[in-house]
């Protein structure tokens, strides 16, 4: 029996080296059907790359990924969650096509974005016989696709990258416009670069065994294309409770699991190989829930929330969260393509991210995972541009409203301000000495840049405490 790696989980040093198996992996003998796939494009000055979407698409998504590559082999990297799910279809839908699986997986959560995984990334690749032609994988959440992005951006000067993302959030966000990065003790993505992916597989039959916490922080980041005028997908959003694309999300897993034949019992049996790697270490943002379960809802700023029925409006609730995705991904690129680097425009995808970065780091990781913390950042941005007499009071009501139904919570004035704006100032959006940098909105749908010294923020909320 084949053994996967893993990698350090720890940000500060490599774990010992250990081995492991993992839980069974599903693998796709009578495939699903697939929807259809939609194509975007992205057009830069020095590559273009495509962003496939659509239910079901996973296989058709790689033969595409490797028509015209002569690589044998590609690195996937991938986490312990995602990959005891869907491992085993990935690996015999690589296998199909002849190409060698080299399985590194690492424990979830944040701290594996660190770069002691990354080294033993490095060295694993090399061991692996891995060069400069070979893919690198990245197979999960945005956490798999910032580390293993960045692996293969530095790894022998650049090596090609598959982002196959299996979130909501991934999708939507992290797996498009080349942002990879690690994290550092003293903060989140502090070593990073821009290095694009050669495609980006969003297959949303992927999300069937998200947990809805998951869902919703996916979700926060899709209320902030709307917030920030995404074209076509307020509508879209506002037909229905947005609490049921979890529902939905779910039902094409089962569509998938009747079309499956059987279950295979290990990833490894499907044709992966792995190299040594370190312990497993839960990170912070580790799913605890159970896959595919409905989660027991334990905190008590969180609004109850049923699943519902297919509340996306409709049988069609398949197409439509592959609609909602390529909206939020035009929406992306049109940003990106306009400015790459993050100097400019890019900036405005940032809506609720600095004071949402803050609360994260407030709570230590731990309280809040990134979508919510980003809900209550969007809230708090709102309430700023209020305070300022430069945001239109209907919007708080518009986000409010879209928060609420994706089960979301927004601002809690119980938050102690004083201590969380000098967190603000840390955020690496900001320029040297330039005060805060915020994303504020005119009204819902309209965003603009602005700037704050720490002592106007405090001032603001200080108000706001009184009123
Ligand atoms: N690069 C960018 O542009 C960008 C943008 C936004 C966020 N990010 C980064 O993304 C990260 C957050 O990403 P995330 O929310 O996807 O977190 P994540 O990668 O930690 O995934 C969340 C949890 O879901 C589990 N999971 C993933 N796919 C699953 C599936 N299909 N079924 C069951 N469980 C699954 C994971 O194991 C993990 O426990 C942060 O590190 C953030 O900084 C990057």
């Amino acid at each position: 029996m084949t053994t996967l790696a893993k990698i350090a989980a720890s940000a500060t040093s490599a774990a010992p080296a250990t081995t492991a198996t993992l839980a069974p992996a599903t693998t796709l003998a009578t495939p699903a059907p697939i929807t259809s796939i939609a194509t975007l494009d992205i057009r830069l000055p020095h590559t273009s790359y495509s962003i496939l979407i659509g239910g079901g698409i996973l296989r058709e998504g790689l033969r595409r990924a490797f028509a015209g590559r002569p690589a044998k082999i590609a690195a996937v990297v991938s986490d312990e969650n995602v990959w005891a799910l869907h491992g085993g279809s990935l690996a015999s839908a690589l296998r199909e096509l002849g190409i060698e699986c080299h399985a590194e997986i690492i424990a979830p959560g944040e701290r594996s974005k660190s770069l002691a995984s990354l080294e033993t990334l490095y060295s694993s690749f090399f061991r692996a016989g891995l060069r400069r032609d070979s893919p690198v994988i990245a197979f999960g959440g945005g956490v798999t696709g910032d580390l293993a992005g960045f692996a293969a951006a530095t790894y022998m000067r650049g090596t090609p990258l598959i982002q196959i993302p299996t979130t909501l959030l991934a999708q939507v966000d992290s797996s498009v416009g080349g942002k990879v990065a690690v994290n550092l003790g003293e903060g989140k993505n502090l070593v990073g670069s821009f290095y694009q992916p050669s495609i980006v597989i969003a297959d949303t039959d992927l999300l069937s065994t998200l947990p809805p916490r998951e869902i919703r922080a996916g979700l926060a980041e899709v209320i902030k294309y709307a917030a920030i005028g995404c074209e076509g997908l307020l509508p879209l959003l506002e037909r229905a409770p947005l609490s049921g694309i979890a529902g939905v999300a779910r039902g094409a897993g089962k569509a998938r699991e009747e079309g499956e034949a059987h279950m295979e019992s290990r990833a490894s049996a499907a044709g992966c190989i792995g190299g040594t790697g370190g312990a497993s270490e839960t990170g912070e943002t580790g799913a605890t829930e159970q896959p595919g379960e409905l989660e027991r809802l334990d905190r008590p700023d969180m609004p109850a929330q049923s699943d519902g029925p297919d509340t996306l409006g409709g049988p069609d609730g398949r197409d439509r969260l592959g609609e909602i995705v390529r909206l939020c991904c035009a929406g992306k690129a049109s940003y990106v393509e306009r400015d790459e680097r993050d100097t400019g425009d890019r900036m405005m995808l940032n809506f609720g991210h600095t004071f949402g970065h803050a609360i994260e780091k407030l709570f230590s990781y731990k309280t809040y995972n990134h979508g919510e913390a980003v809900s209550i950042g969007m809230m708090m941005a709102v309430r700023a541009g209020e305070l300022m007499g430069a945001t239109d009071p209907a919007a708080a009501g518009a986000l409010g409203r879209l928060l609420d139904s994706a089960g979301l919570c927004g601002y809690r004035e119980s938050f102690d301000m004083e201590r969380l704006i000098p967190l603000m100032s840390g955020d690496k959006k900001n320029a040297s000495g330039g005060g805060i940098s915020l994303v504020l909105l005119k009204k819902f749908g309209s965003p603009f840049a602005a700037r704050a010294s720490q002592q106007e923020l405090a001032e603001l909320f200080r108000r706001e405490v009184r009123l």
